[in-house]
């Protein structure tokens, strides 16, 4: 697979069909809304994980030094709490090249706070991309984070900025937090 997603993104579902178009954010789009939304509410997925393993080349990392965000792993019985916005089509040409390394658009049910359950889509990214780094200890994550930065800021930001927001969603991710808590030392010492 190439490392730019854009492409393959385009053709994977005719959007044009649907009455609601919803998009899961459970990472930076959580924290960083730069696209235009009809409405938004709180939101889980039912059976995924946020981890660390997707490597960053073109936002909080550089090719030679990538950093680390977010993708969402299988796993039984679990909640995965985000945002779910309410979008149009036009909004994907941004998403996909914010999206570019490596993430692929699924279709996926949200369970909106409301009640309602909808379609809608989710960027995660696979074990078999480019840029997938995949697993490692909370320790080895928080170094490699502390000591990486790209073109959208230090990647530590982005876990500050994800835990600020999750925290203001009442939602709690053990895996981000005990990140965020592993930089906090470093930050300190
Ligand atoms: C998301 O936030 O939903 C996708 C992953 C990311 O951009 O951090």
């Amino acid at each position: 697979m190439t490392l730019d997603t854009q492409s393959l993104n385009k053709d994977r579902q005719d959007l044009s069909k649907l009455d609601e178009i919803w998009l899961f954010g459970y990472g930076s789009l959580i924290y960083k809304v730069d696209f235009r939304f009809i409405r938004s509410e709180k939101a889980h997925i039912l059976g995924y994980e946020r981890r660390f393993w997707q490597g960053s080349h073109d936002h909080r990392g550089i090719p030679e030094k990538p950093g680390r965000v977010l993708t969402l792993v299988e796993a039984e019985g679990v909640r995965c709490g985000g945002i779910a916005f309410q979008v149009s089509h036009d909004v994907f040409d941004h998403l996909d090249h914010r999206e570019k390394n490596g993430y692929l658009r699924y279709e996926t049910v949200l369970h909106l706070d409301s009640g309602r359950e909808v379609k809608g889509l989710v960027y995660t990214a696979d074990a078999d991309n480019d840029a997938y780094l995949g697993e490692a200890s909370i320790a080895e994550l928080a170094h490699q984070i502390y000591e990486c930065t790209g073109p959208s800021g230090p990647n530590r930001e982005y876990v500050y900025d994800l835990a600020a927001a999750l925290r203001a969603n009442g939602e709690i991710d053990e895996h981000v937090f005990a990140i965020e808590r592993a930089l906090l030392v470093m930050e300190n010492t």
